[in-house]
């Protein structure tokens, strides 16, 4: 029974039409791998998509709004951030700029004024980006801990992480926590044991930082191993600043996603290509470290699956813009813009083992993003103008 005070949900449909040009990543749908459709509409029914095809075969819904020539694409789907954290790393950059190189030393500064920081500071910092990411198309954001390295700043990291987003993954084992400096095998016993005890509860993910300077080949298999033990699903910061183990281990270890993937042996390639795992590209950390791009062309020719993502962290990639790493993709890593466009949507889905996003298709979650531009290549065509006008997140206009 229905009383004065409830409210009752009227569901309603709003139909999206004269969409110039929609990417519906369903090749069922429409035309190539995006599946794109000309004239375009998309229904809308709560929080889903109801129905896709072109307008003038769009049934009738309660409300109509006129795309007017502009071009819509699923939301970003962001497959990796490390948003929790306080303080910034200006002099940092600008020492890099004058010629000084990124090492993952300048990660102890961040986690010095994350200790520090208030859960209030530590939440207004991740709401802040995550609205920055969200009005640039970013629907879908996981978020790393990895600034806490105690037991009790890392659980904090993930729970504050966890009223964001349900992808939360924990990074305890991002560098050695300066305290265990001169015992780094005591620090991996921390993580894989009473860290992990009580910070899996709150994460879907485990991650480590492969490096050098960071952590090697065998205690990245005792982080990752000890996350799956307690139901965690890995993903690998793996051969960012060198060649090295990470790419292998994440393959062999059923790992959802390889991040980085700057310096590649023909056999990382390979195992890439073979295996399940996907090749998250992350081009804002050599834009911000003035580093050599990753090779995306030789990973898609080989038959990778690459996602793109920017890496939003103070250090070394301190942008939350998926279309500037689109463009960088297109301009220095080989991509075309379509697989570019693709790699920031359902390639993100698919580093997040996630169907429900990354594609404009019914039943799916109702996350788009219409650009003020007739088609999706414009993200490329025009680097750094803000042509994301609109953007629908689970059916709400945000
Ligand atoms: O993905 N490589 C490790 N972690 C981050 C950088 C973190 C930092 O410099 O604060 C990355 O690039
Ligand atoms: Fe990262």
């Amino acid at each position: 029974m229905t009383t004065a005070t409830d409210t009752v949900a009227t569901p309603t449909t709003t139909a999206l039409v004269h969409i110039s040009s929609l990417v519906t990543n369903d090749p069922s749908l429409g035309e190539g791998p995006l599946g794109l459709i000309q004239d375009a509409a998309v229904v809308i029914d709560g929080d889903r998509i109801a129905w896709v095809g072109e307008t003038s075969k769009a049934p009738a819904t309660d409300n109509r709004v006129d795309a007017a020539g502009r071009a819509a694409i699923p939301g970003f789907v962001d497959s990796h951030s490390h948003l929790v954290f306080a303080g910034d790393r200006t002099e940092e950059f600008n020492a890099r700029m004058s010629g000084r190189a990124y090492s993952a030393g300048g990660i102890r500064t961040t986690v010095a004024a994350t200790r520090a920081a208030s859960n209030n500071v530590l939440n207004a910092n991740v709401a802040r980006y995550v609205v920055e990411a969200l009005h640039q198309g970013t629907t879908t954001l996981e978020i790393k801990s990895g600034y806490g390295l105690t037991s009790e700043d890392e659980a904090r990291a993930l729970s504050i992480a966890a009223a964001h987003t349900d992808e939360v993954t924990f990074l305890g084992a991002h560098i050695v926590a300066p305290e265990f400096a001169d015992d780094p095998a005591a620090y991996v016993d921390l993580v894989t044991g009473p860290m992990l005890d009580m910070c899996a509860p709150h994460a879907r993910w485990v991650d480590v930082f492969c490096e050098r300077g960071a952590f090697d080949g065998d205690q990245a298999r005792a982080v990752l191993t000890a996350g799956k033990e307690r139901g965690l699903i890995p993903r690998v910061h793996a051969n960012q600043l060198s060649y090295g183990p990470g790419v292998q281990l994440a393959v062999e270890l059923g790992a959802a996603s390889a991040d980085h993937c700057t310096h590649l042996t023909d056999a990382d390639v390979d195992a890439l290509a073979q295996g399940d795992t996907v090749a998250t590209l992350l081009p804002g950390a050599e834009f911000s470290t003035r580093s050599t791009y990753p090779d995306a062309r030789r990973l898609l020719d080989a038959g990778a699956t690459v996602a793109l993502s920017p890496d939003c962290n103070p250090g070394s990639s301190f942008t939350s813009s998926m279309p500037f790493c689109i463009a960088l993709a297109v301009r220095d890593m080989g991509m075309t813009p379509d697989e570019a466009v693709w790699a920031a949507t359902a390639g993100g889905a698919r580093a997040l083992r996630r169907d429900d996003v990354g594609r404009i298709a019914p039943g799916a979650r109702a996350d788009l993003a219409l650009l003020d531009a007739p088609s999706h290549v414009h993200l490329a065509y025009r680097p750094g103008v803000p042509l994301v006008s609109a953007v629908w997140r689970a059916g709400t206009l945000v």
